[in-house]
């Protein structure tokens, strides 16, 4: 039931999870926000407060500064760079006039900072105000996820490529991670992996699944599968780093790709690394037209592709370590991993 707040506004409870190593102030918070009718617990180290924030992710967090072991920047660093955790809104609880504390804390990634003693109206205002934040991101989030079941069930029509939108996702956010790309982009590699291929959903069966080759009409109806996703993407802004995977998957780098004919480095770095795991994938299982390739074969096809100038020798190089390292199961057995 929504509690109303000393102002009259209308507050939905949230979970909390307060941390801090002096038990009277984690006591003096649940029983202060406890009121507003917010679920808060408690942990008394930023290692318990990762453990509990794993296992049962809150809606925010408050967290102390100042603690044995972990403090509170570490803290807050280790929960703004996880892909799970980086959207829970946390509040760093700094010491009076520490005006030191506050930049640390700007910089460790805090949506918020409180400073000891709190005034509790201000504290109870800030936490209204973070949980309605957080209930957007959270929608946000549903709406990607949305995207994502609607790309599996487009997926599920064509038995051939069962399995393609995770192993896709697996080989691009694993090229990510070679290239040392930052946590948001590995987190577009892995949705884009899924969604890249949304905009079929506007193409007709009879075109999709056809058997055998395609009519230069029907491989021009194929082709816009790019433009279709990108519109669909339009406006939600948890897909922002995925359109443009999403619209420029098929371009190469010497121009000669699909849909803008883009070339070189105007074609986006996580399109062209979401382009190398597509072709991998489609290369080494079977379709209605072709036996699957080994891994050695396709990754010396991706070569072959580099000299033709469709891909940058970088990317494929750094993608063909990986497979010659065997970072990657076979076929088979990652169409039983479960999907993230
Ligand atoms: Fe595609």
């Amino acid at each position: 039931m929504p509690a109303e707040s000393d102002t009259g506004a209308v507050s939905l409870p949230g979970r909390i999870l307060v941390v801090d190593d002096h038990e009277e102030n984690v006591a003096l918070i649940i029983r202060l926000l406890s009121r507003d009718g917010h679920v808060v617990e408690g942990a008394s180290t930023g290692e318990e407060a990762l453990r509990q924030i794993h296992s049962k992710p809150p809606d925010l967090v408050l967290l102390d500064v100042m603690m044995p072991g972990m403090d509170g920047f570490a803290t807050c660093r280790e929960l703004k760079r996880g892909l799970v955790t980086r959207l829970i809104p946390v509040v760093l609880i700094t010491g009076l006039n520490d005006s030191a504390a506050r930049i640390q804390g700007i910089e460790a990634g805090a949506d918020d900072l409180l400073t000891k003693p709190f005034d509790p109206p201000e504290l109870r205002a800030r936490v209204q105000s973070l949980l309605r934040n957080k209930r957007l991101t959270d929608d946000l989030d549903s709406a990607a996820s949305v995207m994502v079941s609607l790309a599996l069930t487009i997926e599920a029509r064509d038995a051939y490529t069962n399995g393609h939108c995770h192993r896709v996702a697996t080989y691009a956010a694993a090229l990510g991670r070679g290239l040392e790309l930052d946590a948001d982009d590995i987190g577009a590699l892995e949705r884009g992996g899924f969604i890249h291929d949304i905009g079929k959903i506007g193409i007709a069966d009879a075109i999709l699944l056809k058997p055998g080759g395609l009519t230069p009409d029907e491989l021009a109806i194929v082709k816009r599968h790019t433009v279709i996703g990108d519109q669909l993407c339009t406006g939600l802004r948890s897909l922002t780093r995925v359109r443009p995977i999403v619209r420029h998957h098929h371009e190469r780098c010497d121009g000669s790709g699909y849909p803008d004919a883009l070339a070189g480095d105007a074609i986006p770095l996580l399109a062209q690394i979401i382009g190398i795991a597509d072709t991998f994938d489609a290369a080494t299982t079977e379709r209605p037209y072709k036996e699957a390739v080994s891994f050695e074969e396709a990754a010396r096809q991706l070569g072959q592709e580099v000299a033709r100038g469709w891909r940058l020798a970088r990317l494929v190089d750094t993608f063909n370590r990986l497979v010659s390292a065997n970072q990657f199961p076979p076929v088979e057995q990652a169409n039983q991993m479960s999907r993230p």
